[in-house]
């Protein structure tokens, strides 16, 4: 016979369903309304990232945030250009690379507001021998990606929507320049938010009995 404490373990709460509800309602936009963002709804998101899981608790991001059609033409035309030499030396088509810079660069313009998280370790500790440098720098980056997950999902239950650009990720230190940065910060993403113009077509997820090792049976 079940007790009532087991039954209680096994059944999933609603705050937890309503979690799932929005882990799975999160989506990638790339095509948003005109319609501007609220400056209180983006320092929500932003202080979602601010209570994002980091190595030794130390933090290491800022976050950098423009929204006027100069900084974002700036960026986008900084940008196109090294993404311009990569795709050219990878033997693409000028036809192609040039349909697909001007789409980038669409994004960017029509984005109401961008985001570029950054990883700053000067807090982070510091090791002679490359390979735990290597590796504390890893354990930054993992953590940037926990702050952007939390400003992803965050954007959505605002209503909002956004999109991950992994260009800045190719061209650190032309972001810098290009937005007159401090150095010390190393662009890592690029993240649209604003209102989606239209629902994306989702990506099917893998099963997760692919994804999953159980190495045993221990469970209730
Ligand atoms: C590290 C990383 C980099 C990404 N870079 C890009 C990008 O440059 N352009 C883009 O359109 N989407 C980018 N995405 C978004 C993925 O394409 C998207 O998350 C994936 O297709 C699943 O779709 P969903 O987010 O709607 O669930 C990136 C996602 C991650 C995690």
């Amino acid at each position: 016979m079940t007790t009532q404490s087991e039954a209680r373990a096994t059944t999933i709460p609603k705050r937890a369903q309503d979690l799932m509800a929005l882990l799975r309602g999160r989506r990638s936009v790339r095509q948003y309304q005109e319609r501007p963002v609220a400056r209180a709804l983006i320092e929500q998101i932003l202080e979602a990232a601010r209570w994002s899981p980091s190595p030794h608790g130390r933090q290491p991001w800022r976050f950098v945030v423009l929204s006027s059609l100069e900084n974002k033409t700036i960026l986008a035309e900084r940008m196109g250009e090294t993404w311009q030499h990569n795709l050219a030396m990878d033997g693409q088509e000028a036809v192609i690379v040039n349909i697909r810079l001007e789409k980038s660069r669409q994004r960017i313009l029509h984005a109401p507001v961008i985001i570029i998280p950054c990883l700053f370790m000067a807090n982070m500790d510091h090791y002679p021998d490359k390979q735990r440098q290597a590796d504390e720098r890893i354990m930054a980056i993992q953590s940037l990606g926990a702050a952007i997950q939390n400003m992803l999902l965050m954007a959505y239950d605002l209503g909002l929507d956004a999109g991950w650009m992994c260009a800045p990720l190719f061209c650190p230190e032309i972001v810098c320049e290009a937005l007159n940065l401090d150095t010390q910060l190393s662009p890592q993403a690029l993240l649209t938010v604003g209102y989606a113009a239209a629902d994306p077509k989702r990506r099917e997820r893998l099963p997760l009995d692919s994804l999953v090792l159980y190495l045993d049976e221990d469970f209730a």
